[in-house]
């Protein structure tokens, strides 16, 4: 604020409470000796007005206010650039500086177990159960959004807690997943090798799946699918499809591990004009001791023995 506006605000505000306390104490009278009403001295068709002294209460209540104007002024920013006087606080007293005290103190609390968990082996983390309760907060607040509050995942979104993984299960993986993010790239295809391509090529992928059949009616060669996944997938999917981690290249061969769907109209528009999916990272959002606690309940949920911490959906 300008020394200006900061003296307007001031000269404005004390004035004011000046001028309230000149006002109180100037028409404040004492009440008449003999204990009777005071009148103005005039009466209209026989209706007088009184002209009693406030009443104590009123006067007192009045001053009460005044009183604590000033100290609050003392004690809280509000005269122009003054920063108050409240114990506590290096620059006095704002919503800002209130929710850094809160966060210095959360971390003063917590900060100690994040770095202790932090210093533990994600395999470890995953076993504790207050460390899965904390993950599993994070989870909530931060990853529920697109992976689901049960970890699940959702079109277009990969489950974290089945056996499938893009990128790899292995708890260093999962927090290089979770601190660096991801972003799977899956050419389009359909200027490449045409619309019959496509369809031939999403053919060879469907049957290539453990029981799984083409539509009735289809027109799609298989034979010709398999040739052109040979010349144009398997540098990134792997020869049987089996998919390459380091990619972020899906396994192709079982139907739970497709996020955009594993009909033969959904492959086919997943090959036709490609896919990108992309992880945010939280390295920057977190830090390092939180996307240890979340890479560790992450992996607690694709493990055999489910973890002992919080159920997120049974909440
Ligand atoms: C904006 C949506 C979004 C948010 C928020 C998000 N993710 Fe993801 N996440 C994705 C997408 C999309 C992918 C798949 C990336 C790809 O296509 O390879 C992914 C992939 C992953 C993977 C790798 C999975 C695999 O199969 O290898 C992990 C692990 C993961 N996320 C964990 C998390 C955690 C933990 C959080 C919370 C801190 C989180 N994600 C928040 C969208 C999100
Ligand atoms: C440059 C590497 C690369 C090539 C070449 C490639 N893919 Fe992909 N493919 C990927 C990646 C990476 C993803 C994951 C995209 C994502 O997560 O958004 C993917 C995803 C897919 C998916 C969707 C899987 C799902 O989760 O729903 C299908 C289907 C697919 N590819 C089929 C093919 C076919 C068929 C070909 C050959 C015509 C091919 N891909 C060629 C890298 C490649």
């Amino acid at each position: 604020m300008t020394t200006f506006w900061s003296t307007y605000i001031c000269v404005l505000t004390i004035g004011s409470l000046i001028g309230l306390t000149w006002l109180l104490l100037a028409t404040r009278k004492g009440e008449k000796p003999n204990g009777g009403d005071q009148t103005m001295g005039h009466s209209f068709d026989g209706i007088e007005e009184y002209d009693n002294p406030l009443p104590k209460w009123w006067f007192w209540l009045f001053v009460g206010t005044l009183v604590f104007s000033v100290g609050y002024l003392i004690l809280y920013p509000g005269l122009g650039n003054w920063k108050g006087i409240l114990p506590g606080y290096q620059d006095g007293w704002t919503q800002v500086n209130e929710w850094q005290k809160e966060m210095d103190k959360a971390d003063a609390k917590f900060g100690p177990i994040f770095a202790k968990f932090a210093a533990m082996p994600v395999e470890e983390v995953a076993k504790d159960p207050q460390a899965l309760k904390m993950g599993g907060r994070l989870f909530a607040s931060n990853c529920s959004v697109c992976h689901g509050s049960d970890a699940k995942g959702a079109y277009g979104f990969p489950n974290l807690t089945d056996k499938d993984w893009r990128w790899g299960g292995d708890p260093d993986t999962i927090k290089q997943s979770i601190m660096s993010g991801r972003h799977g790239v899956m050419p389009a295809w359909a200027e490449v090798i045409g619309e019959q391509g496509v369809a031939d090529v999403a053919a060879f992928v469907l049957t290539n799946m453990d029981g799984r059949k083409l539509p009735e009616g289809t027109k799609a060669d298989i034979g010709n699918g398999e040739k052109l996944f040979a010349t144009n997938c398997v540098a990134c999917h792997g020869p049987q499809g089996k998919g390459t981690p380091a990619m972020g290249a899906p396994d192709l061969t079982h139907p739970q591990a497709f996020i955009y769907g594993s009909s033969f109209a959904q492959l086919q528009q997943t090959i036709r004009y490609g896919r990108q999916g992309q992880m945010p990272a939280q390295e920057a959002i977190q830090g390092n001791d939180k996307v240890h606690l979340l890479a560790a309940y992450v992996y607690s949920l694709s493990q055999d023995e489910p973890a002992q911490g919080e159920n997120l959906s049974a909440k």
